[in-house]
This record gives C-alpha cells, structure tokens and sequence, in this order.
C-alpha cells in the first residue's frame, strides 16, 4: 500500500505556516506516495488548495488525522486530534518536546510514532532537515526589521545636504543561527553592529559578518555544542560587562536560548533604564520567557523612554518562505524512508530517527525530555 501523508491546517492562533508546499508536495507525489490536505490549510501562507495538485483536499482535520499514515506538521496538534490518528501512525512537526506530560501520555497511549525535530541531532548530515535552524534563520531576520521598522532613527548612515547622520548602533545578544541572521540583516540595512554569546568559537562568525563580539570573559558550553544555564558568579559578571553594551546601542535584539530551559534573562530593569531615549529591544526569547527583564510575549512594552517589544510567532511573519524552508526540511527527514511504490519503512538504525524520535510504541523514547519532564 502506497504511504498516506496527511497536511492539517494549523490552527494555533498566530500560526500562518503550513507544512508541505506545492513544490514539496509533487516530490511525494513523484516517490509514490498519497497526500491528502485540510481545505485552507495553505490559505494563511498564500498556497490555495488548487495549488495543490495531485493531492485530496479533505473537508476536516477528523479526516486528515483519521486516514494518514503519517502526519506532516508544524505545531503539536490538539488532544481530540491525536486522538483521532490510527494507532501505530507517525507524526512529524516542532511538537514542543519539553513543554507537556500529558501529550507525550497521549502520543503514548496512541501507540503514535512522534518524531519532534527540535530533537534532531545537530550534525552535519542532518542539516538540510534542520528546522530550528531553517526557522531562526527567519526569526532572526524579522527581528532585525522589526528593530529597523521600531526604531526613531536610520539604521545606515545617511549623507544628506546639510549633514551626515551616524549610523544606527546595535547590540544582539545570543548569536546562535537567529543572532547571526540578525547581525547579517541589520549590517545589510547599514548598522553598526556588535553581538555576544557565551559561545566563545562564535567569535568568528560574528567578525566574519562584519560585527564586533562583546568579551564578556564568561564562556559557557554545555552538552551537543548548545550553551549551559550560568552560575551566578558568572550571571553577575556578565551582566557588568553587558550594561555598558546595552546602554550605547540603539536596538537590542536578544535570541539568547537554552533548549528545554526557560530562556534566560540577561538585561536587567536595570540595564533598561540606562539605555537612551528612543532604543528599542526585541526579545526574541519573548515566548519561552524572555530575555528582557519585563518583556510581555506578544505585546510591545514602554519602559519610560524605551521599547521592549516581545514578538511571537515570529517565522509565521513571512509564511510563504518559512512554509517552504520548513517543508523542504521535513522532505529531507522523511523521504529517505519511501520507498519505490510509496511503501514506508522508517530505519531504526539511523541515528537521525532514533535522535529525533519523541515516542514510539508506548514509550518516551528520548532521554533529553525524559530527563527534562523526570520521567
Ligand atoms: P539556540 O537557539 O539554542 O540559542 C541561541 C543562542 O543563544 C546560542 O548561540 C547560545 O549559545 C546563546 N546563549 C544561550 N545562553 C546565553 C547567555 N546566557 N548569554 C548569551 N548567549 C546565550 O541556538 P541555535 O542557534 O539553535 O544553535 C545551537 C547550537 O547548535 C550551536 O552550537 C550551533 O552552532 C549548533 N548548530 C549546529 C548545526 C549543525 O551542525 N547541523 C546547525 C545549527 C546549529
């Protein structure tokens, strides 16, 4: 029997992405596989169901998760949802590994093989299925804009008749794939731009981008390259190092994460209240807590003269390219599992699929979460 992919509509308030465009949608197609999508699944991101050719459109998600051996999405679906996939199906999406028991009980009592690629091994070969990455790199160029778009003054330097006016100063913070993007971006508008991450080989990256790195004197690297939570000691000293940074820039774009961890708040009320008049910070981190001392998730914040803005669903901002970004990640993930006449036969040996795997035969199969929930 040829595979059945299933496309829902996402239905989480702010999510415009879906997670197979049209393009991706004639590769399956080509393998040999069935699809069947949500009717307006795509409207948000600007693909219409005629776009869709080859696939069935469907009248309800009941159908989509009721009928597909394998579910394709972006965010984790509801509970009446799971509860309609056959038992033993597979979902893929950035299903929030780390933020809910009960749906991982769920996925479990379903029997549903989960695959979450925010669990995806950070190596060479699974880049081109790298959706963190392929979605900060969205987020971090919005960010960029938004701070553009929010702030008094040019970010380039700008020669007019009767003066020169100086170049915007900004300061991002965190320069993992979002903080590179957003140095990249806003050094294209024209500012000056300096960054931080408690990564010291980032360094680099951040000069090779034309950006100075702030030398705090703290480095902290913990397990698979990604950053370790500080120790107090270190908290303080960067924070001493930071506020001089943070009360010359213009813009503060902060991006600073720890994966299954609140996000951790490096700019104080503090180091707000000394910034000028007039700066603006976004704080990528807004919605797994923030960076910013006072960042409220999706609002846009006065702190006297300055603006904290806490952006959510920020990829969903440009649908049309993180839909397809992301789309061609999960075609990366899945497909070397189709095979000729759209049979499906996932490879336990592959460490890609065992690292990204959630859940699988009744049991929370990956050790970072288990450890994370205790379980
Ligand atoms: P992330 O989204 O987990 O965190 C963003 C950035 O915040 C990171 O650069 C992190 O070092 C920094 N950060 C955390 N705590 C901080 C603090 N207290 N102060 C300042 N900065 C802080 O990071 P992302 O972008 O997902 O990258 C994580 C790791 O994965 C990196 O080592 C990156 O090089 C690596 N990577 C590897 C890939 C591959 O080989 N397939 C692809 C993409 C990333």
């Amino acid at each position: 029997m040829p595979l059945l992919i299933g496309v829902p509509a996402e239905t989480l308030p702010g999510e415009r992405r879906i997670a197979v465009v049209p393009e991706v949608l004639k590769k399956y197609l080509a393998l040999g596989a069935q699809v069947v999508v949500e009717r307006g699944a795509g409207k948000l991101a600007h693909y219409r169901d005629e776009d869709y050719v080859g696939a069935r459109v469907v009248e309800s998600a009941a159908e989509v998760f009721g009928e597909a051996q394998v579910v394709l999405c972006l965010q984790p679906p509801e509970p009446a949802k799971i509860k309609a996939m056959q038992p033993g199906s597979v979902l893929v999406g950035m299903l929030q590994p780390w933020s809910d028991a009960k749906r991982l009980e769920l996925l479990n009592k379903k029997k549903i093989t989960a695959f979450s690629l925010e669990l995806l091994p950070r190596i060479s070969r699974a880049q081109s299925m790298d959706a963190l990455s392929s979605q900060s790199a969205v987020a971090g160029y919005e960010c960029a804009l938004i701070a553009a778009d929010h702030s008094p003054k040019f970010f380039p330097m700008l020669t007019y008749a009767a003066g020169t006016i100086r170049p915007a100063k900004v300061l991002v913070i965190g320069a993992g794939v979002a903080g590179l993007q957003a140095i990249a971006t806003a050094r294209r508008i024209g500012a000056m731009v300096e960054a931080y991450d408690v990564r010291p080989e980032v360094r680099e990256q951040i000069e090779s981008l034309g950006a100075k790195f702030v030398d705090t004197g703290v480095a902290a690297v913990g397990e698979g390259g990604y950053a370790r939570e500080l120790t107090a000691e270190e908290k303080a000293k960067q924070a001493e190092r930071l506020a001089k940074a943070v009360a010359q820039c213009d813009a503060l774009i902060t991006t600073a994460a720890i994966p299954g961890k609140k996000a951790p708040v490096i700019v104080t009320a503090e180091m707000i209240a000394r910034m000028r008049p007039g700066a603006v910070v976004v704080d990528m981190a807004a919605e797994t807590g923030g960076n910013v001392e006072g960042t409220v998730a999706g609002e846009k914040t006065w702190v006297g003269e300055v603006l904290v803005i806490g952006p959510t669903h920020i990829a969903s901002r440009m649908p049309v390219h993180a839909s397809e970004m992301y789309a061609k990640n999960l075609f990366n993930f899945i497909s070397p599992f189709i095979k000729p006449g759209g049979e499906f036969a996932l490879d336990w040996s592959d460490e890609v699929i065992a690292g990204a795997c959630l859940t699988h035969d009744g049991e929370v199969r990956s050790d970072r979460v288990k450890q994370a929930l205790g379980l």
